[in-house]
């Protein structure tokens, strides 16, 4: 095969930059025979040209203007790494339009600009790839798009946050409460110097929308997704959780329902036997069910810089292989249907309700009576032996219920004197 070189630039040299500058340069040797081209980095994007010198080799490809990459005509793969919205939004869409192929990471702007992205990418008949942008190192979105296919998909369903998969996973084993689970993640760099986007579920957020839009056919946007993070759950929910056979997650779910598309994140209790609830530690997971393969799981390391990478550089890999046999653009946007995004009231849950009652006879009976006027059926419920003085701790397991009418039955009980107080109020995944 005839020697090729593919030149590329990359945008930011942070995190995943260095790990793709790292992964292309192992790789070096072996990408002719693999792919039938060498890629070169010919050009990287960074703020500061002294303090990225020394992270690679030849820094004359070093540059802090965007208009060096954009204007080089032998630039052929854009890669942007910067994340966040602005500038990235204008530096993608300049590339796709001077014909370059681009691979990004960034959920953030793909969750909200993902159509404007992809509709620019068809317009020039090019590629824009963004395997790392959900679950990082985790194959997901080219499994839905290619291998899976020849499916209905009917759920989708992940632990994509490895930071809050770590602070409950510590909650779960060792007993910690979320504050000191969060200070111990902070302390070994899993979480960010602000976790807000972690801990409030925004970041699982972003890519349930992508895996949606993905696994659907229909365009759903960060805004369509509902979202709890994890910073209410307790120490004694997870332990009630366990006497219930449960663990709890922060689960990212997407569900294709006869009348429209469920998607959002919550914390959720969910059978020890299900396979998401032994994905423990920073380890992310996705769940995915058609209905021609049924139940396939996709599970690894979902952040961190080689993994991440890895992602970027089959992305960068497969626009190569498109690009020698002339067939760039054969699968872009894949959203091909119009379909309505469900609002939580008028979805359908199990609940696990944890709350502080007057400890007198006919509280439960007070209590069932507000449940069975709004629909909601008890499926199990445990009161422990009174510890307070005048207060009893019940916890209560729904039957599936319409969330709309569970809302509308907990603020009743919250106006009624024999109800102290609601500490937990979780969803619980199943039938
Ligand atoms: P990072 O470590 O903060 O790196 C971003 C880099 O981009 C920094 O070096 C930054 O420069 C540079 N940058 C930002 N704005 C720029 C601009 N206007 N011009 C030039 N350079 C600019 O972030 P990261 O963790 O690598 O994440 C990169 C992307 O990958 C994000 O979209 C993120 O969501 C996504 N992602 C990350 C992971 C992960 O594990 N980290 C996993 C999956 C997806 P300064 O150093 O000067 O600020
Ligand atoms: N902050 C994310 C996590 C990684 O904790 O999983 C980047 O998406």
């Amino acid at each position: 095969m005839e020697n090729s070189v593919i030149k590329a630039a990359l945008l930011g040299l942070g995190t995943v930059g260095t790990g793709v500058y790292k992964v292309l340069k192992n790789q070096e040797e072996e990408m002719q025979a693999k792919i039938g081209s060498k890629v070169k980095i010919t050009k990287i994007l960074v703020r500061n040209l002294e303090k990225a010198a020394a992270k690679v080799d030849d820094a004359s490809v070093l540059t802090n203007q965007w208009e060096d990459i954009l204007n080089d005509p032998e630039i052929s793969i854009v890669i942007e790494l910067m994340g966040g919205i602005e500038p990235a939004r204008t530096y993608i869409l300049a590339a796709l339009n001077a014909g370059k192929h681009v691979v990004s990471a960034n959920k953030d702007l793909i969750a909200v600009y993902g159509k404007e992205l992809l509709d620019a990418a068809e317009k020039n008949h090019v590629d824009f790839l963004f395997e790392a942008a959900v679950a990082g190192g985790i194959p997901i979105i080219r499994p839905l798009k290619q291998c899976l296919a020849g499916n209905h998909m009917t759920e989708v369903m992940g632990i994509v946050n490895g930071t809050t998969n770590f602070i409950l996973t510590k909650m779960t084993q060792e007993g910690m409460e979320f504050k000191d689970a969060l200070a111990l993640a902070t302390e070994l760099g899993y979480a960010e110097a602000d976790p807000t986007a972690d801990i409030e579920g925004l970041d699982a957020g972003r890519k349930v929308a992508i895996l949606a839009s993905v696994a659907f056919n229909s365009r759903v946007v960060f805004d369509d997704v509902y979202i709890e993070g994890i910073t209410k759950i307790s120490a004694k929910d997870i332990r009630y959780a366990k006497e219930m056979g449960c663990d709890i997650k922060l689960l990212g779910a997407a569900r294709q329902a006869e009348d429209g598309i469920e998607a959002y994140v919550c914390p959720m209790l969910i059978p020890s036997t299900h396979p998401l609830a032994s994905v423990n530690d920073s380890y992310n997971a996705v769940f995915v069910h058609g209905d021609a393969v049924e139940d396939a799981m996709f599970f690894g390391r979902g952040a961190g810089e080689l993994p991440t990478a890895s992602a970027v550089v089959g992305d960068i890999f497969d626009i190569v292989r498109n690009i020698l046999a002339g067939c760039c653009a054969r699968i872009g946007c894949t959203c091909y249907k119009n379909t309505p995004v469900k609002k939580m009231e008028d979805t359908h849950n199990r609940y696990f309700v944890r709350l502080q009652v007057e400890d007198r006879c006919g509280v439960l009976a007070e209590m069932t009576a507000v449940f069975a006027k709004y629909h909601v059926s008890v499926a199990q419920i445990i009161q422990k032996e009174t510890k307070t003085e005048g207060s009893a701790e019940v916890v209560v397991i729904t039957a599936k219920v319409r969330e709309g009418d569970f809302r509308t039955a907990m603020d009743e009980l919250k106006s009624r004197a024999s109800i102290q107080k609601i500490s937990s109020l979780l969803r619980v995944y199943g039938k």
